[in-house]
């Protein structure tokens, strides 16, 4: 491999962020098709390649989104079919996700207690943020916690070669959420699990969300370098 090749594929890692507002332009089906073709390059233990995805744009796209946000704003709790998130935060985690949290509404302005403001933001998530095209990520649930390492991959490889064709993503946990819901308006069958959805298109850059940025704890934070 080459260095600009090297410096080429660290530069599109480096420059990946979650968007969260997207324009409504279309993106070719077949550079959809693409990088899930590259994407599936993603190794899996014993190479069996446990992703499932339905890419969804114009009506389909249409009828998930609708029936989600109806069912948000029903107010009725809906849970995701296995735990994302821990009951109860704890260090170093919780503060990691307060940082996440104040950042994302300190820029959209959303105050402390604006807790109707901060409902609608949350609801973005089920308008997959504006984007052309929603995918949903399903696994058939026989196949063990482990699988979802490989997913995570696959995934993170639909991020990456998506931002080097000049589109952009968010991963959104929140869908599987709502699996009761897609099952309705989505030919997923009994067997398969709703592991996550992402949204995919070209970033809105001047909306005011788009400046949100994440940090990283530095290496040494989570690293041991052994060698006695
Ligand atoms: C599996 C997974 C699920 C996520 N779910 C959501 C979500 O439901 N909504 C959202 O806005 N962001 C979601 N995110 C994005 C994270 O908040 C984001 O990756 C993190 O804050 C780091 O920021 P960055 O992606 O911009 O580097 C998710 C990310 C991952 C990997």
């Amino acid at each position: 491999m080459s260095d600009d090749m090297q410096t080429a594929v660290d530069a599109v890692i480096k420059s990946r962020k979650s968007i969260r507002a997207f324009k409504k332009d279309p993106v070719d089906p077949k550079l959809v098709e693409h990088i899930l073709e590259v994407a599936s390059r993603a190794p899996s233990g014993s190479n069996m390649q446990p992703w499932n995805v339905y890419v969804l744009t114009g009506n389909a796209l249409k009828r998930v989104v609708d029936a989600t946000c109806k069912a948000f704003d029903s107010g009725k709790k809906y849970e995701g079919e296995y735990k994302y998130y821990p009951d109860t935060f704890f260090e170093p985690y919780l503060s990691r996700r307060r940082q996440m949290g104040w950042s994302m509404y300190g820029i959209l302005g959303i105050e402390k207690g604006e807790h109707e403001k901060a409902r609608l933001q949350q609801k973005r998530n089920y308008m997959f943020f504006d984007a052309p095209v929603g995918l949903i990520f399903t696994m058939n649930r026989g196949l063990p916690f482990g699988c979802f390492i490989e997913y995570g991959m696959f995934m993170d490889n639909i991020m990456l070669s998506a931002k080097s064709h000049g589109l952009d993503t968010c991963p959104q946990g929140g869908w599987s959420d709502y699996h009761e819901v897609l099952r309705e308006v989505l030919p997923i069958k009994p067997e398969e699990l709703v592991v996550d959805g992402m949204a995919l298109g070209y970033a809105d850059t001047e909306a005011t969300i788009y400046k949100l940025e994440t940090e990283r704890e530095p290496v040494s934070s989570f690293t041991q370098f052994i060698d006695k």
